[in-house]
């Protein structure tokens, strides 16, 4: 076999921390092992009735569909037995998760068990977005102080891509690796090895039908990209209604993927512990850059879980000049 697999892949990352336990490459598998669960489930999803809406809302007041429990599910049950992370959050539950018994792990984990989850009836992409952050308080248990960390601390970050075919996507602080499923014998294997964001090529992504919510700079500057009068040019829109395909296109072709704010929800609607910070991670890693309009999304200091950001990410020429037009 000529490409490394995912663990393969940890271990080598591992081997050149110093003093490095191995907890991480654990925690960094488990993820592995949630993600080949929620592709199954999303597979299966319309034999066994899971498609649609429960009927409930989640704590940010949206929709909840059968699947996002699940995959909320998922990841609690993976990593029930994994005590290096001490305990968990996610978009689904409104406080820290606490595990039974004692935890003293060194890390925390905060995920978004299935982005553009809308998709799911559509039979569209979705995906998993996942931050790690080392604890910074000492106490017998995690507190939410070690979830409102900057992205700038983020140990490791990723997401998992729920496409044609699955990927995993992750930096723990060195290249950002791509890995995609071999489904007939559930592994993943190195196949986009140091990805790199492209400069001056690829298309914007924006929910244009927002425009009326937004500020007259807002408006001016996506008409710019919208017109091709960007420094990049004419280019295509794009838009897939995922944050984490829409953020894979990006990653791989190059361009913008926005989300701005608005005039009755100033942050918007993506939040920033598990959408913003880690993707802004991988960005940063691959190249690229993110920011919320006005300061780079890694240098926000978080004050609570389910904070909102706006949201401009990808190739670095693209994201300065977005943001240069939005100060005016
Ligand atoms: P989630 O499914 O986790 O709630 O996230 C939905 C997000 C994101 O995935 C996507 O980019 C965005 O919502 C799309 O929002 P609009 O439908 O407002 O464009
Ligand atoms: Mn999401
Ligand atoms: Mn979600």
């Amino acid at each position: 076999m000529q490409r490394h697999t995912l663990v393969e892949q940890f271990v080598h990352d591992q081997a050149k921390v110093p003093g490095a336990t191995g907890e991480l490459s654990r925690l960094l598998s488990r993820l592995s092992l949630a993600g080949r669960m929620i592709a199954m489930e999303i597979m299966r999803a319309g034999f066994v009735g899971r498609l649609g809406l429960t009927g409930d809302k989640n704590v940010q007041d949206e929709e909840v569909r059968a699947l996002d429990v699940l995959s909320n599910d998922i990841f609690i049950r993976v990593f029930e037995t994994v005590d290096t992370v001490s305990s968990i959050a996610s978009e689904e539950m409104s406080d820290v998760y606490y595990y039974s018994g004692e935890r003293t792990g060194k890390y925390v984990l905060v995920f978004d068990p299935l982005d553009g989850s809308s998709n799911v009836d559509a039979n569209g992409a979705m995906g998993s977005i996942f931050s790690i952050h080392r604890r910074c308080t000492d106490g017998p248990r995690a507190t939410l102080a070690d979830f409102l960390q900057p992205g700038s601390e983020q140990v490791a970050a990723g997401y998992i891509l729920y496409g044609p075919a699955t990927m995993f996507v992750y930096t723990s602080g060195g290249p950002v690796n791509g890995f995609t499923l071999d489904r007939a014998i559930g592994e993943f294997f190195l196949t986009h090895p140091g990805m790199r964001i492209p400069e001056g090529t690829g298309s914007y992504a924006v929910n244009e039908a927002n425009e009326a919510k937004w500020d007259e700079r807002t408006r001016a500057m996506v008409q710019r990209f919208r017109l091709g009068q960007t420094a990049c040019g004419k280019r295509s829109a794009r838009y897939v209604g995922a944050l984490v395909a829409d953020f894979h296109r990006t990653l791989v072709q190059g361009g913008i993927y926005m989300y701005p704010g608005e005039a009755k929800r100033k942050n918007g609607k993506l939040r920033l512990l598990y959408e913003g910070a880690p993707l802004a991670m991988v960005a940063r890693q691959a190249g690229g850059h993110a920011t919320d309009g006005e300061r780079p999304i890694l240098e926000v200091e978080p004050a609570e879980l389910h904070q909102r950001t706006p949201l401009y990410i990808g190739s670095r020429a693209d994201v300065e000049e977005a943001t240069r037009l939005l100060r005016g």
